[in-house]
């Protein structure tokens, strides 16, 4: 009879205890599902939980008691770079496979330990790291091998989607919203890491070395997120047709990998702008295929446990593949280069004249104006009242809107920020070159 596959787990928290929930209640499924027993036995963590029915296995709060020749395949779901780094470290090391849903792990070291697990012969799986529950590594790896990926853009945050999403249907401002995802848990209480868009950029860097075959270079994504993203922004934007979401976008390019991630207005028809709450949901562009869309919950216990179990079916199958070493050394272009349509809300002087201004700037610079919005009754009262003027551009080069931007703040019509945010045309950037 073939041998079971052993399981040493590390950190019994939010994922780790679905994940141990998976295999001691479904372990006949599973041991069917695999060709074999996928045998929990050994857990790891801080604190010991007499609640959570481990199924036989042992319980240490020594990380290092899962380096031990009875553990086959080591479970990392302590999260951070520090002890968990180790954890895996040492495990390649030792020949032994790592499956781990940790994408700050992969994004700050993947790169070494994707080598080091290539060079030892093990499997490093990681399906859970990447948009939780949807398995957007195994499409990439498998069901996609036959393309050519051109282009990925995903809702890849179920954080900033939540906010997004409360901001548009209920109308709420961003505090509001943030306020409102802390109290469901669907927000940590120190937001910065999903709100700022460091929690996608990480997530868009392993998806994107994935699909084109390069090294993670989360230094090389742009990255920006949602804080300044006014619930005005938005309704503005739905009477344009368009829906906000914090996107990452990574294309294949001539002269490397564009990766960026942003709010962007994505047109109310494009299924991306209809993805709610915490959801996530990525579309995916192949030479052969066309555009694909995978969508599914991006976070949560079982929905991450989920991916974790599957990689480790995979593994009992021996179907989970040993990490090949990256096939192009395609330079990071982050958003030099990209050209887009903008949103521009422009606080503009309640006197004569300040549109001419505007739109001799926009003129200056061949930024045509493909909608305006404008409403007395939008003044804003005060010592200079002003109103803003709402433009949607079409396509133009980031460098150009930028400098355009800065001469719109010197106009003396103007008084105040400009907000700006990029419009992604999904179908045409799917399509395009
Ligand atoms: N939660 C999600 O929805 C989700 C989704 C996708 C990916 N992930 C990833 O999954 C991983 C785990 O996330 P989680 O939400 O399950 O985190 P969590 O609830 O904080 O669980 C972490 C577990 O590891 C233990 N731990 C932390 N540091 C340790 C150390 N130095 N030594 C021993 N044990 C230690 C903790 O012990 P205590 O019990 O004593 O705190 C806890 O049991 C992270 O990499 C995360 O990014 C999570």
């Amino acid at each position: 009879m073939t041998k079971p596959l052993r399981v040493g787990l590390a950190g019994l928290g939010t994922v780790g205890a679905s994940v141990v929930r998976l295999l001691v209640q479904d372990r006949e499924l599973l041991a069917r599902r695999g060709g074999r027993a996928i045998d929990l036995v050994r857990v790891a963590s801080r604190t010991f939980k007499p609640d959570i029915d481990l199924g036989g296995a042992s319980f240490d709060t020594d990380l290092g008691s899962l380096d031990t020749p009875d553990v086959d395949v080591v479970v990392e779901l302590i999260g951070g770079e520090g002890d968990a780094g180790d954890v895996v470290e040492t495990a390649i090391a030792a020949g032994r496979h790592v499956v781990t849903a940790n994408k700050a792990l992969l994004a700050g070291r993947g790169n070494e330990l994707f080598a080091a697990a290539c060079r030892n012969g093990v499997a490093l799986g990681y399906e859970a790291s990447v948009a939780g529950g949807i398995p957007i590594v195994n499409a990439l790896h498998k069901g996609l091998a036959a393309n050519r990926i051109e282009a990925l853009a995903g809702i890849v945050n179920g954080t900033s989607n939540y906010i997004l999403t409360a901001m548009e249907e209920d109308g709420q401002d961003f505090a509001g919203a943030l306020a409102a995802a802390q109290r469901l848990g669907y927000a940590e209480p120190d937001p910065t890491f999903d709100v700022e868009g460091i929690d996608a950029a990480q997530k868009l860097a392993i998806l994107a070395a994935l699909a084109f075959g390069t090294g993670i270079d989360v230094a090389g994504v742009y990255v920006e997120g949602i804080a300044n993203v006014d619930v005005e922004d938005i309704g503005y934007a739905r009477e344009l047709g368009f829906s906000i979401k914090h996107l990452g976008i990574a294309r294949r390019r001539e002269d490397g990998i564009e990766a960026r991630v942003h709010p962007a207005l994505v047109p109310e028809s494009e299924l991306l702008a209809k993805v709610s709450g915490v959801m996530n949901a990525v579309m995916v562009h192949g030479d052969a295929v066309g555009a694909t869309l995978h969508m599914g919950p991006g976070a949560g216990g079982m929905p991450t446990a989920s991916a974790v179990v599957a990689d480790l079916v995979e593994l009992a199958r021996g179907t989970l593949p040993v990490p090949a070493p990256a096939t192009a050394e395609l330079p990071s272009l982050g958003l030099a280069g990209v050209v887009c349509p903008h949103y521009l809300k422009i606080p503009a002087i309640d006197q004569p004249g300040v549109f001419a201004e505007v739109a001799d700037v926009l003129s200056r610079h061949r930024i045509s104006i493909e909608a305006v919005i404008q409403r007395p009754q939008a003044i804003r009262s005060g010592e200079a009242p002003w109103v803003p003027i709402i433009i949607l551009t079409d396509e133009v080069a980031e460098t150009e809107v930028e400098v355009a931007v800065a001469e719109l703040g010197n106009l003396s019509g103007v008084s105040g920020a400009i907000a700006r945010i990029r419009v992604a045309d999904l179908s045409a950037m799917m399509l395009g070159p």
